[in-house]
């Protein structure tokens, strides 16, 4: 099978890299990568968000399979370009993919699926956010209903801040704070058929102790030792197979990566956000401890086949993977800084821990920062101590001037608090 996965991010990485070990792939592409994907698969210049030239390339490439990683891709028609070219993709249509681009969509959604959400208003005019913050209290949950990396976020008790934050956006969804711990629970559906994945929990904010503002992701580990066993079957039962029927009830069938970003409150299991992909970093961490080779995988919810598929195997290891960011991150990050260390790693931490590139290009010999998140040193184990220790030894071999990363990655679930 040849297979073309589309983004540039370490999620792609995480992909390319479970998609190149797998026997039934006999080329792999990328487009456009970055300089870590170049080893494991052949980079193509690509406009992401181009349908026509995607669907170009993978009719050029003879790809049997298209992978669409990021949001931006789906949101923007990409998978319905190269679908129309009769290719399989792994990716929602432009319609369905709404699920992750529009909040007050999503809402919509999950009251037609009985899902249980947040309570919420969608809001227009700074009167009406003012009236919803004041309906809801502290602590103030502001969202921006378009796509923001991540960023579009503003939790605080500030409720100045609140509403600048509001009156700053368009379209905003205020709603109730949930309280609790978070998970990222990633299903891969072909509209019917819904097939969970193991649950990793994600690190949103830029500072050890949750501080600072939100950020695309700083870390993730999974498993969740303190999870309920039964977590995943509550979410299937309530969410998950809800939400997939739902869209195929309102003619806008989701195939593809449905991510529920969850709260566990004393209330219940509440949906924080759906995403129409891959989770990045979680798929760093779930994809590291997925044993099922992952291209029968993807291409059987491309083509409707995921009712056939035998049960995932998983592996008993533990995976944590920690980000390393630009300085600055997540504002304007510095670009065009070396990178060093990533032969020691190679040498000296491989198979065990290893790093995924995001934010990375190659200038002459040397790689070199090119985004926010630069990299995801990424590491197994016999339990999550010996994997988050892994990880670190490898990330303190990287070196990248002005650089950032969390020091508290998975510390409190590996000490069993
Ligand atoms: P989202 O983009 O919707 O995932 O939000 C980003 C982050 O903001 C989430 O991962 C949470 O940490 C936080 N957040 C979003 N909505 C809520 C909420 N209703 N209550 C508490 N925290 C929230
Ligand atoms: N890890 C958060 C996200 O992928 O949106």
């Amino acid at each position: 099978m040849k297979v073309l996965v589309i983004g540039s991010g370490a999620r792609e990485h995480a992909l390319c890299r479970s998609l190149s070990l797998d026997p039934d792939v006999s080329a792999l592409y990328c487009a456009p990568g970055n300089a870590g994907i170049a080893e494991v698969a052949e980079l193509h210049q690509v406009d992401a968000l181009d349908g026509a030239a995607v669907s170009a390339l993978a009719v050029e490439l003879g790809a049997d399979l298209v992978v669409v990683g990021p949001e931006a891709p789906l949101v923007a028609g990409v998978a319905d370009a190269v679908r129309e070219a009769g290719i399989p993709v792994f990716g929602p249509s432009k319609e369905a993919a709404q699920l992750e681009g529009s909040k007050a969509f999503a809402k919509a959604v999950m009251a037609g699926a009985e899902v249980p959400t947040a309570r919420s208003y969608v809001c227009t005019t700074p009167a009406e956010a003012a009236e919803a913050l004041d309906a809801f209290g502290t602590p103030y949950v502001v969202k921006d209903d378009g796509l923001a990396a991540g960023k579009g976020v503003v939790v605080t008790d500030d409720l100045d801040a609140a509403k600048a934050h509001a009156n700053a956006c368009e379209r905003v969804v205020i709603e109730e704070f949930l309280d609790g711990p978070e998970v990222s629970l990633f299903a891969i559906t072909d509209g019917d058929t819904v097939l969970p994945l193991q649950p990793a929990q994600d690190f949103k904010r830029a500072l050890d102790g949750d501080e600072g503002p939100n950020t695309g992701g700083m870390g993730a580990y999974s498993p969740l030792p303190w999870a309920d066993p039964k977590l995943v079957d509550e979410v299937m039962q309530t969410v998950l197979q809800p939400t997939v029927d739902e869209m195929r009830r309102r003619g806008t069938p989701f195939s593809g990566l449905l991510y529920a970003g969850l709260a566990i409150t004393s209330r219940g299991v509440r949906v924080i956000e759906f995403n129409a992909r891959f989770g990045d970093p979680e798929t760093q961490v779930v994809l590291a401890r997925l044993k099922t080779p992952l291209a029968g995988i993807l291409m059987a919810a491309a083509t409707g086949n995921l009712a056939d598929l035998p049960p995932l195997r998983w592996s008993d290891e533990a995976a944590v993977t920690v980000v390393v960011a630009s300085h600055n991150y997540p504002g304007t990050p510095r670009t065009g800084d070396p990178i060093t260390g990533l032969d020691e790693v190679a040498a000296q931490d491989a198979p065990h821990a290893y790093v995924l590139h995001a934010g990375t290009r190659r200038e002459g010999d040397a790689v070199v920062s090119a985004g926010g998140r630069v990299l995801s040193v990424t590491a197994v184990g016999e339990d999550l101590t010996e994997a988050r220790d892994r990880a670190y030894r490898a990330l303190a071999r990287v070196n990248l001037d002005g650089s950032q990363h969390r020091t508290d990655i998975a510390a409190k679930a590996a000490s069993g608090a």
